[in-house]
């Protein structure tokens, strides 16, 4: 049986790491993304947020489904729906995830897989129009 992304990532650890990287370097490089977020008492992104973020990139990428199992079908874009997310949260969350991707050294078949999906699910949550060009 092929490896499903989740396994070749590394499993639940590697997942956890990966999440761990994403928010940091948010907080770090993407101030007004993090803004969007529920925050903790010192200011970081809610303990809670990612670990609800872990379990369901677990569950996506092929490893246990316990996010369906405890909130119930994702549905991403309604979730979403109190955040504005243009093309610039879009690209916010995407220089995100590929620094936590970097930082984490992912690499050949399985990154490539990641890049791809990671850039097609962000866009497919985008919900704002873009302004009209001047006339
Ligand atoms: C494209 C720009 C995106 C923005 C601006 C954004 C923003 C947010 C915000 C503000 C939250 C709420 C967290 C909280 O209330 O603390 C959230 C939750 C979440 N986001 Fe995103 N997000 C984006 C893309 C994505 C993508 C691409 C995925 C999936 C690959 C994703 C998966 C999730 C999940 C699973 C949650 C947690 C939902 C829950 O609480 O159960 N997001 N996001």
């Amino acid at each position: 049986m092929p490896a499903t992304p989740f396994e070749l990532l590394g499993g639940r650890d590697r997942v956890r790491a990966l999440v761990t990287a994403f928010y940091d370097r948010m907080e770090q490089d993407e101030p007004a993304l993090a803004a969007l977020h529920r925050r903790d008492a010192a200011g970081r992104v809610d303990p809670g947020s990612r670990d609800r973020f872990a379990l369901f990139l677990t569950g996506w990428l092929g490893g246990p489904d316990d996010y369906v199992a405890q909130f119930g079908h994702p549905r991403l874009r309604m979730r979403h729906g109190r955040v504005r997310v243009d093309l610039a949260m879009r690209d916010a969350w995407l220089r995100s995830m590929t620094a936590a991707l970097d930082q984490l050294a992912v690499t050949g078949e399985v990154r490539a897989y990641l890049d791809a999906r990671f850039a097609e699910v962000a866009d497919f949550m985008r919900n704002a129009p873009e302004a009209a060009p001047e006339e």
